[in-house]
């Protein structure tokens, strides 16, 4: 059955966790699919993780939508969230239902914008664009917060909690919550009826998110402290190539099994 922002909600009241793993082909997003993930998020991460960019601010519409349509060529149950990238809700909020209508268009299900802007959350809901919001450590204002850096310590705290509170009043059906200290991330969630969705902010949140990539093990580096490796793909992409080029250069690939006679 797919699933609905009514089931998120649902889960919400009856306190069941979920989570949301974000999607950027066709053939993840099925695995994704049936492995029975219920949200898949086409997250601007797509400019770090896939195209290579050093931030989430390059990519574009037109390539985030891109892989929009491939996700939903290969997803059939999950609810799906396309992330509007910098600059496309920024201007004006004729040019945000522009492009969350475009997303819709691509085959998502509803749209993610970081920030506190409730007027905009609103204004979209109202044309029917479900949207989730996403407040904490947006990484679209990097330049603006001098880094990536834990927010809402201290006197921040009330800040992001009012914002989040807002993005409900507003229509939000979901609200991430990124790099806040766990018992801010706790009481946010408290404070709301829709679910929390929380990266690197405490076991407290109704669902929790990660990147692809840094879950399988993809990202080179350094993870952030709430990453938490599921698998180690990297090295086992290594070691199949490594073997892959090693038969070849000895002539054991192919062999009898692999030739048409
Ligand atoms: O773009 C993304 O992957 C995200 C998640 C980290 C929430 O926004």
């Amino acid at each position: 059955m797919p699933v609905t922002i009514h089931d998120l909600r649902e889960w919400r009241a009856r306190d069941e966790r979920f989570a949301m793993v974000t999607a950027y082909d066709a053939g993840t997003a099925r695995i994704l699919d049936d492995a029975g993930i219920p949200v898949l998020l086409v997250g601007d991460s797509l400019a770090q993780v896939v195209l290579g960019y050093p931030t989430t601010l390059p990519v574009t519409l037109d390539e985030m939508l891109h892989h929009a349509r491939a996700v939903a060529r290969g997803a059939k149950n999950a609810l799906l969230v396309g992330d509007l990238p910098f600059g496309t809700y920024h201007a004006s909020e004729s040019d945000a239902i522009t492009n969350a209508v475009a997303f819709l268009q691509a085959g998502m299900h509803s749209v993610k914008l970081e920030g506190h802007r409730p007027a905009l959350v609103s204004a979209l809901t109202r044309q029917g664009i479900p949207v989730m919001g996403h407040l904490g450590l947006t990484p679209q204002h990097v330049h603006a917060f001098g880094g990536y850096r834990v927010q809402g310590r201290g006197d921040q705290a009330e800040t992001v909690l009012r914002a989040a509170v807002d993005l409900q009043e507003a229509g939000a059906f979901a609200v991430v919550l990124e790099c806040v200290p766990a018992a801010l991330g706790a009481r946010i969630t408290e404070a709301l009826d829709v679910p929390t969705i929380g990266i690197g902010a405490g076991p407290g949140t109704s669902a929790q998110v990660l990147v692809l990539h840094d879950l399988l093990g993809l990202t080179a580096g350094p993870a952030p402290r709430f990453v938490k490796r599921y698998a180690d793909m990297g090295a086992d992409i290594a070691t199949a190539v490594q073997a892959f080029a090693k038969e070849v250069a000895e002539g054991a690939y192919p062999a009898a099994g692999h030739v048409y006679d």
